[in-house]
Parts: C-alpha cells; sequence; structure tokens
C-alpha cells in the first residue's frame, strides 16, 4: 500500500516512522517532509496547505491512504478535497476540524453538552472586551479564536496586560483574522495533560496519557514555543481521573460533534486542566499534538496503517489497540533564539552516535550531503524505557552527543511536577 503524509515536522516524522513499521505499507511520500523523513520517505515539494497540489500529487500517484496531520490544511478543507475525488484521506473534515478552529465554536459546544470547561466570554469589539475584563479581574486568560500558531493565549497576571493582549489582537491585528474575535477565559489552576484519541465519528480509543512543555526555559519559564519537550505518561493521569475524562469529557465531545452534524474522524487532541473542581477542557486540536506524538506513538505496538483505516471506515469498535507498558521521553533541541528569531543552516553532528533514542527530525534538511537546522524546534530525541526516569536519562545522554551550533534544550523535561 502506498501512503502520502502531509507535513513535515517531528510529528510527521514519527506518524511516518509507525506507518513504516508496517507490513501492508511499501511506498510513504511525505510533503513537505524534511532531512530526517527522507530516510523513511520520498519527501515531495508541496507545502503542507497547498490543497490543489496534494490533489494534484494524489490523482498522479495514487495513494491509498493520504493522512493530513497539521492544523491548517484541515481547517482549509484538505480531506473535504481530496475525498471529493474519491481518495482516502485520514483527519476529520472542514466541518469538524472547526473544533480546533475556532476557538469560540469549542466554548460554544462545551457550554451547550455541558462539558467542563473554563467559563468565557467572547468578544469581537475591543471596549466590551476591557469592560469585561475589568469587571471580572486578573488573572484572566485571553484567546486569538483562530488558528495563530499556537501562540494565540495570553495568561495574563494583570488587569493592564489583557488588556494589551485584546488591543494587540482585536484593534491591531497581530494574529490577522485569527485575532479579529477573541475568547475571553476565567484562570484555571492544576496540572496539565494532553490526551489524544482515534476517534471514527461515534467510536473512540484513546492513547496514553502525555504532558508537553510549552515554555522555552526550565522551570517553564521563557515564552510560550510549540512545544519543548514531551512525555508518557503523565503522573497525575489516574485510572479515576481518566474513567472522569471519559464520561464527563471524551464520549460526551465525540457525541456532541455527531449530535451536530459535524462527525470527527481522525486524532481528538485533549489538552486538559486537572482542576481542584475536576479535570476540564483547555483545548481541543483536531490532530495529533507536538510534541507528544513523538513520545505517545513510540509506545505504540499496533499497526497504524491499519488503525487509520479503521477510524476512516467507523470501525474503531473493532480494533484491539496495543499499547506498551512502558513510558517514554522526548527532548527537542531548538535553534539558539527560538521562539523568537534564530539561525538557519549548521551543520548537525553526532547524530550517528546516538544508541538508545529515536531523534525525530522537526527542523532540518538536507545540503550538500550534510544534516543542516532549518527551523526553531530541530529535533526530538525520543527514548523507552520501562519507567519514566530511565527514559529521561536515556534520552538525554543521546542529546549530549549532538550538535550544532547555538543548540538549546530545556534540561527538565519530564521532571515536570505540575
Ligand atoms: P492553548 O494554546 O489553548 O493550549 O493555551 C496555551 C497555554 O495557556 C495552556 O497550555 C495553558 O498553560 C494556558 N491556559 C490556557 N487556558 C487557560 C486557562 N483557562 N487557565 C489557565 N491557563 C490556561
Ligand atoms: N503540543 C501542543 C500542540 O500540538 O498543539
Amino acid at each position: 500500500m502506498k501512503v502520502l503524509v502531509i507535513g513535515g515536522g517531528g510529528r510527521e516524522h514519527a506518524v511516518c516512522m509507525a506507518l513504516a513499521k508496517s507490513p501492508k505499507v511499501d511506498k510513504i511520500w511525505c510533503a513537505p517532509g524534511n532531512g530526517g523523513i527522507a530516510d523513511v520517505a520520498e519527501c515531495v515539494d508541496i507545502k503542507a496547505t497547498d490543497i490543489d497540489g496534494v490533489v494534484a500529487f494524489s490523482k498522479t500517484n495514487d495513494p491509498d491512504l493520504v493522512v493530513v496531520t497539521p492544523d491548517d490544511p484541515l481547517a482549509l478543507g484538505m480531506v473535504d478535497a481530496l475525498e471529493a475525488e474519491g481518495i482516502r484521506a485520514f483527519g476529520p473534515r472542514k466541518n469538524a476540524a472547526v473544533i480546533e478552529g475556532s476557538k469560540s465554536f469549542a466554548k460554544d459546544l462545551m457550554k451547550k453538552y455541558h462539558i467542563p470547561t473554563a467559563g468565557y466570554a467572547v468578544f469581537e469589539n475591543s471596549a466590551d472586551a476591557i469592560a469585561y475584563i475589568k469587571e471580572n479581574g486578573a488573572p484572566i486568560v485571553i484567546k486569538a479564536d483562530g488558528l495563530a500558531l499556537g501562540k494565540g493565549v495570553t495568561v495574563a497576571m494583570t488587569e493592564e496586560e489583557a488588556i494589551a493582549a485584546v488591543k494587540d489582537a482585536i484593534d491591531g491585528g497581530r494574529f490577522g483574522g485569527a485575532g479579529a474575535r477573541v475568547v475571553i477565559e476565567e484562570f484555571l489552576t492544576g496540572p496539565e495533560v494532553s490526551v489524544l484519541a482515534f476517534v471514527d465519528g461515534k467510536n473512540l480509543s484513546t492513547m496514553p496519557s502525555a504532558q508537553d512543555h510549552k515554555r522555552a526555559y526550565d522551570n517553564d519559564e521563557g515564552p510560550n514555543t510549540g512545544g519543548m519537550g514531551a512525555f508518557s505518561p503523565s503522573r497525575f493521569y489516574t485510572d479515576d481521573i481518566a474513567q472522569t475524562c471519559m464520561d464527563t469529557i471524551f464520549k460526551p465531545t465525540v457525541a456532541a460533534m455527531a449530535a451536530e452534524g459535524r462527525p470527527f474522524s481522525g486524532v481528538l487532541y485533549f489538552g486538559l486542566m486537572l482542576t481542584p473542581k475536576g479535570p476540564k477542557v483547555i483545548e481541543y486540536n483536531a490532530r495529533f499534538g507536538d510534541p507528544e506524538t513523538q513520545a505517545v506513538l513510540s509506545r505504540l505496538e499496533s499497526d497504524l496503517f491499519e488503525i487509520m483505516n479503521a477510524v476512516i471506515d467507523g470501525k474503531l469498535n473493532e480494533m484491539d489497540i496495543k499499547w506498551a507498558d512502558n513510558a517514554a521521553c522526548c527532548v527537542v533541541l531548538a535553534s539558539g533564539g527560538y521562539p523568537l528569531s534564530y539561525e538557519k543552516g549548521k551543520e548537525i553532528t553526532g547524530l550517528d552516535a546516538v544508541t538508545d533514542s529515536v531523534v525525530f527530525h522537526a527542523g532540518t534538511a538536507v545540503k550538500d550531503g550534510k544534516i543542516v537546522t532549518s527551523g526553531g524546534r530541530v529535533l526530538g530525541v525520543t527514548a523507552t524505557a520501562p519507567t519514566l526516569d530511565e527514559a529521561i536519562q536515556k534520552s538525554y545522554a543521546d542529546v549530549k552527543k549532538i550538535h550544532f551550533e547555538k543548540a538549546h534544550y530545556r534540561l527538565d523535561i519530564g521532571i515536570k511536577k505540575g
């Protein structure tokens, strides 16, 4: 079977490697891919958001499955466009991807179906938003409604900060159209857990829990990033909490989407906060998370290609998906300066010396036969072991063998306590 994977980050490298393990898969393309993905897939020079390009490539090359991994093409309707041409695609249609693409849609859905989440209000006018902030006080959370590369959220500890965030988004156009509407949320506290689930429109099968590290520096300091590392499982996500989430959040969300005429098919990501009043939804994503996927899929024992086909066919209830009873840790090596400005084109050395981890490439390219940096997040060094402590040790032992100028990584991935 032939598979085309859309995207070119560490997450897509993990998806390609999991698909490559399937005895049924004998050809993988990745559009656009990256320097590491090129080892498992043929990289094709089509942008992840180029719907016409992906459809044209698929009509010519006839993949048996197209996996649409990133948020932007899903929100733009790439799955719908492929299906219209009779091409099998994994991922939600546009009318279901809106659960990530519009935070106000997600909040209204949760309100309507009594799914626990932070209290909120939606504004398109900064004067009304500012009045609401003054009435409710800080801390308070301001979120751009649309997709903003993971940077649209401001957790404001003061009213001034909250007001500045609203003015930036609505009046300043900081996130373009994505920030013309903002959601203002109650500030919640508690450990954060990411739970990803395969969903086939009506059935769901959760993956093991994970935790991300969004801030650039140790102890959760510095600016928010796309994610500086992840580990699985979370220490906080007990069986009791998992059952509560299943009953109050996961199943009700899948049922709500079906009831709204927007059946969700693909991977649904639940960003949860375990608050003193129980688990609440912080965000939904309509896709695999990055870098959670690198940690979580490292623990998958079943055949990802078969799972994806069961999802498309609405037969997830017939699958018995197996996960290893172990732990995984993914440490991200980033370019110095990321998430602000950083240099590219630095040669990466030491990859051959890695012994105990899988190195997922995110921002790398091949230049003159050498692997060089080409993005902010460069590599995700991922190890599995019987315990989380051992997985952490193994991944850091390998991280230390890899070098490029101004490489930056956090030293505390996996030891997060809250
Ligand atoms: P998001 O992009 O929605 O995942 O938000 C980014 C981060 O902001 C989350 O991982 C949380 O740490 C924080 N955050 C989002 N919403 C809230 C909230 N209502 N209360 C406290 N922190 C939040
Ligand atoms: N790790 C968070 C995300 O993928 O959005």
